[in-house]
């Protein structure tokens, strides 16, 4: 049996790449508990590795389930790396479910992001050496795993002293984040941003980062039970206006904009009525750009907003922005963002390491709202 990664690529079928994505399985393994570590190193000893892999689509908590592999060889050009941390992100269960753009070739291995060490190195690797930490430079290795070897081109170094959560959640979340608050307008200290679903792990990303650019950020998140719980997190991390969606709709949020002037950019993580009302508060000629659909709703855009304001309408996806610009690039982003993370100015998001055994308990509060805590699994 063959099993590809999990996910990314080009707009294509997934897993047909001839590079190392495939992987034997040998047997379920049905053991949990307390002695899984055992297990692992006897697993690892053997040569193999343990995986959460799916089938067929569906339901992550019906069709996800822990198997043993036996990695391929490792070629000239390939890296075989231990998987340490990998976080469970709304793409990956999109992609398990088979409703993402892009899909694997089945059996898959889940997950996107994530960070391991370099075990090994083939003969012609130059770039990296075993110890060094890596992330995956674009979607599809499938990091679900406790073990992965694929073409050295597919990773991306990082300093292996950042703490481990800003490094497994680096290579999505942040960079998009990242992305989005530099190439779409120019933005300059003293102007503002709003976004909406701002405690997801972009929406956290981007607060740290517009806040290292000077910028004043807006936030719109859920109304909840512990609100100001999640308001003060979020101050601490640089938000400076928290505001509910009920409240967004509300005409006092012109009083707001008396002290705060009238954001550039717009990000927008949700669609439906959150993205109307955020468009509605941008400035003449403004942008409002959408990374992600969490309510799954269609965007209504008001026409005066088209004629009137000249408002501009744009999407950003990270995998198609990685296909475009190259590895260097990639590398390139991911060294200033690591520069932001030893400089004290961006953290991860809030978390909830897992266990990588209880990977049913991380995908069961993954799909769950108002959880407002990544779960990274731990391997
Ligand atoms: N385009 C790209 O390149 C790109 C890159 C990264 C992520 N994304 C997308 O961005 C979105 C966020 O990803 P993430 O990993 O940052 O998310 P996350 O950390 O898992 O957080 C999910 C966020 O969505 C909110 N949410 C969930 N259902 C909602 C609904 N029905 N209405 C309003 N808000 C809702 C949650 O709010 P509560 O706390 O209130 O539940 C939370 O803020 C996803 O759609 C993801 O696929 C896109």
């Amino acid at each position: 049996m063959t099993v590809s990664s999990s996910a990314g690529g080009h707009g294509r079928c997934l897993g047909n790449g001839a590079m190392a994505l495939r992987w034997l399985s040998v047997r379920s393994l049905g053991q949990r508990g307390a002695d899984h570590w055992g297990s692992l190193c006897r697993v690892m000893a053997r040569g193999l590795c343990e995986a959460l892999i799916y089938h067929k689509h569906g339901d992550p908590l019906r069709v996800v389930r822990l198997e043993t592999l036996k990695p391929p060889q490792l070629g000239d050009t390939d890296v075989r790396a231990q998987m340490l941390a990998a976080p469970i992100n709304p793409s990956d269960i999109n992609m398990v479910q088979g409703t993402y753009p892009i899909l694997p070739n089945l059996p898959a291995v889940g997950g996107n992001e994530g960070v391991g060490q370099v075990l090994e190195v083939g003969s012609r690797v130059t770039n990296l050496k075993p110890g060094d930490w890596v992330i995956p430079s674009d979607a599809g290795l499938g990091t679900w795993r406790t073990e992965t070897v694929d073409n050295m081109n597919r990773f991306s170094k990082v300093p292996n002293n950042l703490p481990l959560l800003c490094a497994a959640t680096l290579g999505v979340n942040t960079c998009t984040a990242y992305r989005m608050l530099y190439d779409f307008e120019t933005l300059k200290p003293g102007d503002s941003v709003i976004q909406n679903a701002a405690n997801s792990g972009v929406g956290q990303a981007a607060i740290q980062i517009a806040k290292a650019m000077g910028l004043t950020t807006i936030n719109i998140v859920r109304d909840r039970p512990d609100l100001q719980q999640l308001t003060d997190r979020m101050k601490s991390m640089g938000a400076h206006y928290v505001i509910t969606e009920e409240a967004l709709r509300k005409p006092d949020m012109e009083e707001l904009f008396k002290k705060v002037p009238r954001p550039h950019l717009a990000l927008n993580g949700v669609g439906g009525k959150s993205a109307t009302e955020i468009l509605r508060h941008l400035v003449k000629g403004g942008t409002m750009v959408t990374y992600g659909g969490m309510a799954k709703q269609p965007i209504t855009v008001p026409a005066s907003a088209l004629i009137f304001k000249n408002v501009k309408i744009q999407g950003f996806w990270m995998t198609r922005w990685k296909q475009d610009h190259g590895h260097d690039l990639v590398q390139e982003m991911i060294s200033v963002l690591c520069d932001f993370i030893q400089a004290g100015k961006l953290r991860a998001p809030v978390c909830t390491k897992v266990k990588f055994q209880d990977y049913t308990t991380a995908l069961k509060a993954a799909t769950t709202p108002f959880i407002s805590s990544k779960q990274i699994l731990i391997m």
